[in-house]
């Protein structure tokens, strides 16, 4: 069991009357007493269920004002009680879920872990419940000095602004690119690139779905996302010559106009997708001889991959320029190096976070580093890659079972696998990656207790961020139990 952090973060300066409040053994036997609370109850979901009929008039309910104020059905009926346990999580309505999607990536540890809800409560006694650029305290810094250690340990980022979202830290990203690069006005970008949702990230952003309506005004070039069925064909060096070949293009066509090309080093939303080393080390060259900055968005690979940075894992670091991070950090944050600091009044904001995301945040990246129970998260035998590849096994095990699930040719041509990502990255492609079948798919896994989303733009996966801060991986096949059910559901039409 994980120690709960109810002492006083080591940021608080000594002497002050905050400090006499942060040490108080009152406030400490108090927040013990709180998380036992929480422990005691969590101890209690042990497995899934399905709801409780007297919870289910009230559930409907709740769900018809959600959908009353969001102005839109929710998108699954879910409503969560406020408790959990590990990969387990509670609903409104009574019912328990293996949570495989975590928030789309964001709690690594899982649901009512008491370490971080000890950090939140602390974080909560701040004077005010959020900070700024203007006025905030001590916690904010630590937390960007916490992040910026462990990114320097290979690259050569120096400093590092918050903010409350992905999208917004994207922005802040471009806007540091823009400065340094000014007047170069164009972006490059992945094909089936995500990016967040505000005016320009949705420009970029490679879904036209996702930005009905909305003025084009931002200049984007979009690169191929390394397709290893192409590169098997055509020989990998060959596919790579022809991508830098694509690259060079626009940069001949637009000289000196282009501020960045942003990398993903793992597509998030565009289908899991990888790429080797040499992919993105040519593209990266390229970059570097023309000034063009080198933005890694790893908002949704952040400390998922066999590395904490996915440029560990490539061992690109040294090219990044600008790095935004988001998620699991709690606290989103914009990285850059020496040369991209840019000049007064560009980074700034009403909020920067909270005295709860900064705890946690920095709880967050402590145990990271830390690992679990004398074992590391990280490399090849770490607790990530352990996971990744039981989670491979169960695929392929269910795919042997119901071969008829797990065509190989889509209508876009053939998968390279019917599983894929890496590391807490996770996608399966049952159904040929049919839009249709992967949604109807999600949501009997929901009914069947597992709780996935899609990914890809076409073929389309069922995508899982697992909880692996707390996942126990002979769980997997539990989990598995309840995929099975949910595909057959599916499959029966
Ligand atoms: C790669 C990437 N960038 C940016 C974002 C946007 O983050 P947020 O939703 O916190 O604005 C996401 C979110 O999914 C993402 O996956």
């Amino acid at each position: 069991m994980t120690a709960v952090a109810s002492s006083p973060p080591s940021s608080v300066t000594p002497g002050t009357l905050g400090t006499d409040l942060q040490d108080s053994p009152a406030v400490r036997a108090a927040i013990e007493a709180i998380v036992s609370e929480v422990r005691a109850r969590s101890a209690r979901l042990t497995d899934v269920r399905g709801p409780r009929s007297e919870l289910k008039a009230g559930y409907e309910e709740a769900m018809q004002r959600a959908a009353g104020v969001r102005g839109r059905g929710l998108l699954y009926p879910y409503l969560g009680s406020g408790l959990g346990h590990g990969a387990l999580v509670e609903l409104m309505d009574g019912s328990v879920k293996w949570d495989m999607i975590s928030g789309i990536g964001v709690h690594f540890f899982g649901h009512s872990d008491p370490d971080l809800i000890a950090a939140a409560v602390r974080g909560a006694m701040s004077d005010t419940a959020m900070s700024g650029n203007l006025q905030s305290n001590d916690d904010h810094y630590a937390f960007g000095a916490d992040l910026l250690r462990l990114a320097k340990r290979s690259s050569r980022l120096a400093h590092v602004y918050s903010s409350t979202s992905g999208a917004m830290a994207n922005e802040n990203g471009l806007k540091v690119c823009y400065q340094k690069h000014a007047p170069a006005s164009r972006v490059i970008a992945f094909k089936d690139c995500f990016m967040g949702r505000t005016v320009t990230m949705s420009q970029i952003g490679d879904a036209a779905a996702n930005r009905v309506g909305i003025p084009l005004s931002t200049l984007v070039d979009y690169m191929p996302f390394y397709d290893p069925v192409a590169a098997e064909r055509m020989g990998r060096t060959k596919y790579i010559d022809m991508c830098v070949w694509h690259l060079t293009q626009y940069i001949e066509r637009y000289p000196k106009q282009h501020a960045c090309f942003i990398f993903e080093l793992v597509q998030g939303e565009g289908g899991f997708n990888t790429a080797p080393r040499e992919y993105f080390k040519a593209l990266m060259d390229v970059c570097r001889a023309h000034s063009i900055a080198i933005w890694d968005d790893e908002i949704q690979t952040f400390g998922r991959t066999g590395t904490m940075f996915a440029y560990e894992r490539l061992d690109l670091g040294d090219y990044v320029d600008v790095l935004c991070v988001g998620k699991m950090t709690q606290v989103c944050a914009t990285l850059f190096t020496e040369a991209y600091n840019p000049g007064p009044g560009l980074l700034s904001g009403t909020f920067t976070g909270s005295g709860s995301t900064f705890a946690v945040g920095r709880r967050v990246l402590e145990r990271l580093e830390r690992g679990r129970d004398g074992q590391s998260y990280y490399g090849d035998n770490g607790l990530i890659e352990r996971n990744h590849r039981s989670f491979v096994e169960q695929v392929r095990a269910l795919a042997a079972r119901h071969p008829e699930w797990f065509p190989m040719q889509t209508r876009w041509g053939p998968l390279p696998d019917i599983v894929g990502g890496t590391g807490g990255m996770m996608r399966l492609s049952p159904f040929g990656g049919d839009k249709e079948k992967i949604n109807k798919a999600c949501r009997h896994l929901f009914d069947e207790h597992v709780i996935v989303f899609y990914c890809g733009h076409g073929p389309y996966h069922l995508r899982m961020l697992p909880p692996l801060g707390v996942f126990n991986e002979q769980d997997w096949p539990r989990v598995f139990e309840c995929v099975e059910r949910g595909l057959a559901r599916t499959a029966q039409g």
